[in-house]
């Protein structure tokens, strides 16, 4: 069981905040995403907490959990915003985020994305290639702008993390590459709409070994120094985000300290501001995701299902990545079962759980799939002619629904027919 203060069973029903998971599933039916605001300020001022000698700027990464609710209650509590297209930057805006406090990433940014970027008055573009700082430039110039930008620098560090989530190795698309970088320093006076502020990496989610980010940090430290003798004045480093959260409680992940033991040293002495982007950190166990147990069956090998009215339109970390979640009854049962808890969609990679020790839960009961508030809603489908699901807020006894259930006529509501 994840052990969380903010999700606990109090008299054998399990609560969020001070408020029981039954209600709110009464109220707002399912499957249903429950986010504790508590929980989100206490992962923000950990992290605040870490790397609190160090001259930092958090940069929420928006890409995961993207809720306008969800940005705004982290950038009231003072963080930035990390966004990777134009999309998020809108959110980012409409959850009143100052243009001031957003970076703009993006290895594949549109024209139209750089215009909205310069023109909202974005802290810094993080430029991937040499023809997008072209683009950027001649956009700037066209807009009679000084663009801010920052150079993503692929370090060729693999991370040990899934393969699909690890991006600061030579064989992924990401970033600028580390030996092109002296090309790169001599492009920038050919561009004079462009200001180089900083240079930037993201390595990669859900990384449990602080040894990668210190790989990776000392290959940016040489590019820093050596942007220093060409004469920028660069005024951010950014770390980019990927620190690990705890999805199994068998594998628990390294503590945010550990990280900031390892890179406040390394970072401090440099005197410029470091810009970290966490997402999951920030968001992954604020929320879970609650669900109703449709029917129960097994078959003749004994195997036992749990079938859920939510599947991978809504959490397709599972079918996509492996991931672990845990998966707890509503309703607290001494007694467990052997099952897979499997969702609705007509694909076999449609699981929460495979072969999982579980509650003895009964037709009609709730499941809690855990640590759904990263990568959860936001990859989130209408696959299957799925309706996106409510999400409601829960600070302390108070309830707010933050997004309505998406409806039948929201389906088809862009098609001309
Ligand atoms: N900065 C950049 C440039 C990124 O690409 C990402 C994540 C982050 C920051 C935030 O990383 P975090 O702190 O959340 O690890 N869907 C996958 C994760 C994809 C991460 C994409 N980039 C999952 O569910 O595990």
């Amino acid at each position: 069981m994840l052990d969380s203060n903010f999700f606990h069973y109090n008299a054998a029903t399990l609560h969020c905040d001070e408020v029981s998971l039954e209600g709110l599933a009464a109220i707002f039916g399912t499957p249903l995403f429950v986010t504790s605001r508590r929980s989100l300020t206490e992962s923000y001022q950990t992290f605040e907490h870490a790397f609190k000698e160090l001259p930092h700027f958090t940069c929420y990464s928006v890409k995961a959990n993207f809720n306008l609710t969800v940005i705004r209650t982290l950038a009231e509590l003072g963080c930035g915003c990390d966004v990777n297209s134009g999309g998020e930057l809108y959110r980012a805006l409409q959850a009143g985020v100052a243009a001031e406090k957003i970076i703009f990433a993006g290895v594949g940014k549109r024209s139209d994305e750089i215009v909205y970027a310069l023109q909202s008055g974005v802290l810094m573009l993080k430029a991937e290639s040499m023809s997008e700082l072209r683009a950027i430039d001649r956009i700037a110039g066209e807009l009679g702008k000084t663009a801010p930008v920052a150079l993503r620098i692929n370090p060729n560090v693999t991370a040990e993390t899934h393969p699909y989530i690890t991006t600061g190795d030579s064989k992924e698309k990401f970033g600028i590459d580390e030996l092109e970088l002296p090309r790169v320093f001599s492009l920038f006076s050919q561009l004079p709409n462009l200001k180089l502020v900083g240079l930037d990496m993201h390595i990669g989610s859900q990384i449990f070994d602080p040894q990668y980010y210190v790989a990776a940090t000392l290959k940016l430290l040489a590019l820093f120094k050596e942007s220093k003798e060409l004469g920028f004045a660069l005024e951010f480093l950014d770390i980019g985000g990927g620190f690990p959260v705890t999805y199994d409680p068998l594998k628990p992940a390294t503590p945010i300290e550990q990280f900031a033991e390892k890179l406040v040293p390394m970072l401090q002495p440099l005197g410029v501001k470091v810009i970290f982007e966490p997402g999951r950190y920030l968001v992954a166990n604020a929320s879970v995701l609650l669900t109703r147990i449709l029917y129960k069956k097994s078959n003749h090998t004994g195997k036992q299902f749990f079938v859920v009215d939510a599947g991978m339109t809504e959490l397709i970390r599972p079918a996509l990545y492996q991931s672990h979640h845990e998966v707890q009854p509503v309703t607290f049962h001494e007694e467990t079962i052997v099952a897979d808890v499997v969702g609705p969609i007509c694909e076999s990679s449609d699981f929460f759980a495979r072969q999982r020790s579980i509650g003895a839960a009964e037709e009609g009961e709730l499941l809690a799939v855990m640590s759904s508030g990263a990568y959860g809603a936001v990859m989130g489908s209408n696959y299957n002619g799925r309706l996106r699901p409510a999400e409601v807020m829960v600070n302390g006894s108070e309830v707010k629904l933050v997004r309505k259930r998406e409806t039948l006529e929201q389906l088809v509501q862009n098609e001309l027919f």
